[in-house]
């Protein structure tokens, strides 16, 4: 199944201060952590404030076709798990949708149920690189098959054995995988990552109790059968980072977002917006889960151009797109690099965001690794393709803002993968 036709919508420039309060849809990272674990647990979990976007319902519908019993109420899943035995094979391939999450997560779980199951999804999912997660998961002792490491992927789960795993690349999803699969595994999973990636799994498995610990830069897990949970999903700061962001960007204006997500891999984006010269206030509030949450308040201050290292990279990695649009604005060059993830996200993340500022005028330049912006340049309206790329509409649609006439973004309904509604919220603010 693929994506509707490409349609656009018009962002009108800001002419204006922008302001307000808002909330932002639940982490999506976090979301299809929780209801994985809930599936594979015992008994009955409820999971409120979880994430309404595409991705996270690709996860949901996976579940539910390996068998696992799951009722929305008022959006907030209540999961019925049966422990790892509880899940039967599918009979059909499992349909992932555009959601590389709810598939390497997924192959992780799948490797250790005695099952063979194919994990599927969307053209855009085929064309992302899997031998990542089936390389260790073999290791593991699973039967993995790639279509010349891609999806389609078929797996034949079973009996696994721990390893002692160094991720060649800075990501959470990888580790995740193997993490994951270590739950059933024989003897202690180690993964080793040189650059920290956002640590969701391995803070919820800790917070329901599973022996799970950090040793420097090791992540260490033994098998656990997990019981079920109730816990709230925070804001998606991921989500929240482009209302902020247009703050910053747009002389006068102020932008306040409630409880949202403020794990310490997940929030550089806000440090780097304060490197860039705009107030950043950050109240965190009490935490009851695993995961830390507050307030954020941003107000706009003249931007400054900045350098981004590589080893900054892993924490900000959805939000550079973003960072692109927002050094159009900014007094001085921006420049990244150690980005070549990127390419292989949900689109080539660096071409398309270069293409799309050039389009309506910036000055702005692919790297192999990254991307360099010359600000302040000003922006013209036009028309920019998101390529089917719900970072890359976000990061146009508040170019757009700056913009001296209209932008259409055409396939920003893609934002529905990861923030249905951030249209209208983001209209709010004017
Ligand atoms: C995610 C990890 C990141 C990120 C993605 C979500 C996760 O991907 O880009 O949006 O939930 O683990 P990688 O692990 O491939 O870097």
């Amino acid at each position: 199944m693929n994506a509707p036709a490409t349609t656009g919508a018009v962002i009108h420039p800001a002419e204006g201060v922008l302001g307000g309060r808002v909330r932002v849809p639940g982490d999506k990272s976090i979301s299809h952590r929780m209801a994985i674990l809930a599936a594979v647990a015992r008994g009955t979990s409820r999971i409120s404030g979880y994430s309404p976007a595409r991705d996270c319902a690709s996860t949901l519908d996976v579940l539910r076709a390996l068998g696992v019993l799951i009722d929305l109420h008022d959006g907030a899943p209540v999961i019925e798990g049966g422990g790892w035995d509880g899940l039967r094979p599918p009979d059909e391939p499992l349909d992932c949708g555009r959601s590389g999450t709810t598939m390497r997560l997924m192959a992780g779980i799948l490797a250790g149920v005695d099952a063979r199951a194919t994990l599927t999804g969307e053209d855009q999912l085929l064309r992302r690189p899997m031998n990542r997660i089936a390389d260790p998961l073999r290791q593991m002792g699973a039967d993995v098959e790639t279509t010349d490491g891609h999806a389609p992927i078929t797996i034949r789960g079973g009996v696994l054995r721990g390893i002692t795993y160094s991720l060649p690349v800075a990501s959470a999803q990888v580790k995740s995988a193997v993490l994951l699969a270590g739950l059933r595994a024989s003897g202690q999973t180690t993964v080793v990552e040189n650059t920290p990636t956002r640590d969701h799994t391995e803070r919820l498995l800790g917070w329901l109790g599973a022996a799970v610990r950090k040793d420097g830069t090791a992540i260490i897990i033994s098998a656990a059968d997990l019981n079920s949970f109730d816990a709230e999903v925070p804001g998606d700061l991921s989500s929240a980072a482009p209302l902020l962001g247009a703050a910053a960007m747009i002389p006068g204006s102020e932008v306040v977002v409630d409880g949202v997500g403020l794990n310490p891999t997940r929030d550089s984006f806000l440090r780097l917006l304060a490197r860039m010269g705009a107030e950043v206030e950050i109240e965190p509030a009490d935490q009851t889960g695993p995961e830390p949450v507050g307030t954020v308040r941003v107000t706009h201050a003249g931007l400054r151009g900045i350098t981004v290292e590589a080893d900054e990279v892993a924490g900000v990695i959805d939000e550079l797109p973003l960072l692109a649009a927002m050094a159009t604005g900014a007094d001085g060059p921006t420049e990244v690099r150690g980005a070549g993830e990127l390419r292989v996200k949900e689109s080539d993340r660096i071409r398309g965001v270069v293409n799309g500022l050039r389009a309506i005028g910036a000055d702005a330049e692919e790297l192999p690794d990254g991307f360099a912006v010359s600000g302040p340049s000003p922006l013209r309206g036009g028309s920019v393709n998101a390529v089917e790329d719900h970072r890359l509409a976000m990061a146009f649609a508040v170019a757009g803002l700056r913009a001296s006439g209209p932008v259409t973004v055409r396939g920003m309904e893609s934002v529905d993968d990861s923030f249905p509604g951030f249209v209208a919220t983001l209209e709010s603010l004017r």
